[in-house]
This record gives C-alpha cells, structure tokens and sequence, in this order.
C-alpha cells in the first residue's frame, strides 16, 4: 500500500472518471500459479473488490460497474458455477450492511430470472436497503451481456411503438439509451480489465462507446488500491476528443 493517502490526495486535482467499470478477469489464472482449485481465486477476488470499492468511494468516482457473470459464463462447469452462485450470495449476506453503512446505493443489472429466487429475493432485499444512500452507485452485472441489454431496450421501445405510446420517429439514440441498464449513471468514462486480455467479451457495448479502456496484465486478486489508483491516473493523461480535433478538445477544456 505505498503512499496510497499521496496517491488518494493527488487524485484529487485530477480529472477523475466519474463512471468506472471493471472486467474482473483472472481468477482461475491466478489460483493455477499458486497451485490451487479455480475457486480459490473467485474467493480471493472478494477483497480485491472490497479494495476497489473503498477506493472509488475515497476517490470520488461517482459509480462502480463490476463485471462478475456474464451470460455466457453459465457454460462453465456446474461445479464452478455453483460455488460463484454461493459466493455471490455470501457477499450479499455479509457486506451490503458495510455498503449501507458507508452510503453506497447498491444494484444489481442483468437478466436476474435466471437466478433462484432466494438469490433474487437477496438481490432485491440488498437494493432496497440501499436506495436512498447518496454516494458511490455499486453496479454488480451478472447474468449481464452487452448484447442482451440492447435487446431488452429495443423490446422496451418496439413495444411502447406497438401500444402506440410512442411514435417510430422517437426511437433515437437518446429513448434507446433511456431503456439500457445503466441510464441513470453518469456516462462510462473509464473501463478496465484485468487478467492481460484485450477483448470486452459481451460487456457493456453500448455504454462503451467512447469509454476510454486500461489493460493490465494483473489478474485480478492481486489488483488492488494502489493499482487502481494507477489506472485513475493514466484516465488522466488520455485526451478524449469525442471525433473532434485535438485542438478542438483543448480549446474546450480551457
Ligand atoms: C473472472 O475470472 C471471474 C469470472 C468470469 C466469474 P476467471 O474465472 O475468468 O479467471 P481466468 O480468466 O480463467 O483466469
Ligand atoms: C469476462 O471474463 C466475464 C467476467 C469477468 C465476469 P471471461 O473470463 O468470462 O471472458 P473470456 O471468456 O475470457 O472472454
Ligand atoms: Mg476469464
């Protein structure tokens, strides 16, 4: 944890994302190289989530999106998948009081039929605790594809256009945008993955769009305070020009 207070201070007159978002890759690497089960490393990346979430808050990110299941992660063994089920559920008991405590509002986006119900019930109880807390907004995506979220917004829109609710000219990227999972965050501004993969397997495609994105070869249980401070700062250094000039973007941001 070296100098991380400096780091937490600098960061402070630092352009900072205002929307994170984390692939959390690398687990199963990473319990291979110390020689143990896959699922030791699911476990041990709890507390790199613990890291990053006390970090963004200490920061002032205004919200955290956690990759921790995709929809296509159901095709690993049942064994594996189930122990994440366990898991999640286990992080839903234990920590969404510490969340509370600290004013974090707590949600969960993805197509949550597929889960039991003690599991939905859980999820549902966590994002009422939380609902009126003020600070850092915790997204958790599990059971969430890219691609599914721009299917369930266009169903939203092609069905309001057949009741006759709404006109086809309204379809826009803007009513779209209205009906994806992540509407009523500040735009995704920076999206990290972790594990030395450069691909963003199904996740947030459309909100993606002009998100700046950080690589690391870190898997992520050893990613943690320090390291995501680093990817804060290099956020910092990028110059975002939005399809405008390099002048053009300098010129706006003075
Ligand atoms: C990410 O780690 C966690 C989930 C996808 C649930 P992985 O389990 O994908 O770890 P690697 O990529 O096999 O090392
Ligand atoms: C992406 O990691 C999903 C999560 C981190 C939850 P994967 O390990 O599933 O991605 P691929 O299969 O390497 O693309
Ligand atoms: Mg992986």
């Amino acid at each position: 944890m070296e100098n991380t207070e400096a780091l937490i201070g600098q960061a402070d007159n630092q352009n900072i994302p205002q929307h994170v978002a984390i692939i959390m890759d690398g687990n199963g690497r990473w319990a291979q190289l110390q020689g143990k089960g896959r699922v030791a490393g699911h476990k041990a990346g709890v507390e790199s989530v613990r890291q990053v979430v006390a970090t963004a808050r200490k920061s002032d990110v205004k919200a955290l999106t956690l990759f921790a299941f995709s929809s296509e992660n159901w095709q690993r063994p049942a064994k594996e998948v189930s122990v994440l089920m366990d898991l999640f559920m286990y992080v839903l008991t234990k920590e969404v009081k510490r969340l509370h405590k600290h004013n974090i509002r707590f949600q969960v986006v993805g197509d949550l039929s597929r889960f039991s119900d003690k599991l939905q019930k859980n999820i549902a109880k966590s994002e009422q605790l939380t609902a009126e807390n003020t600070g850092l907004v915790l997204s958790i995506a599990a059971n969430y594809g890219g691609r599914w979220d721009i299917v369930q917004a266009a169903k939203k829109l092609a069905s309001d256009v057949k009741q006759g609710t709404m006109s086809l000219d309204d379809v826009n990227e803007d009513t779209l945008n209205e009906q994806t999972c992540l509407a009523n965050l500040p735009t995704l501004d920076l999206l990290i993955r972790t594990g030395g993969d450069y691909r963003i397997s199904n996740f947030l495609l459309w909100q993606a769009a002009y998100a700046e994105l950080y690589f690391t070869d870190t898997l992520w249980p050893d990613f943690n305070e320090t390291q995501f401070l680093k990817a804060i700062s290099c956020f910092d250094h990028r110059e975002r020009r939005f399809g405008k000039t390099g002048e053009q973007a300098r010129n706006e941001k003075t």
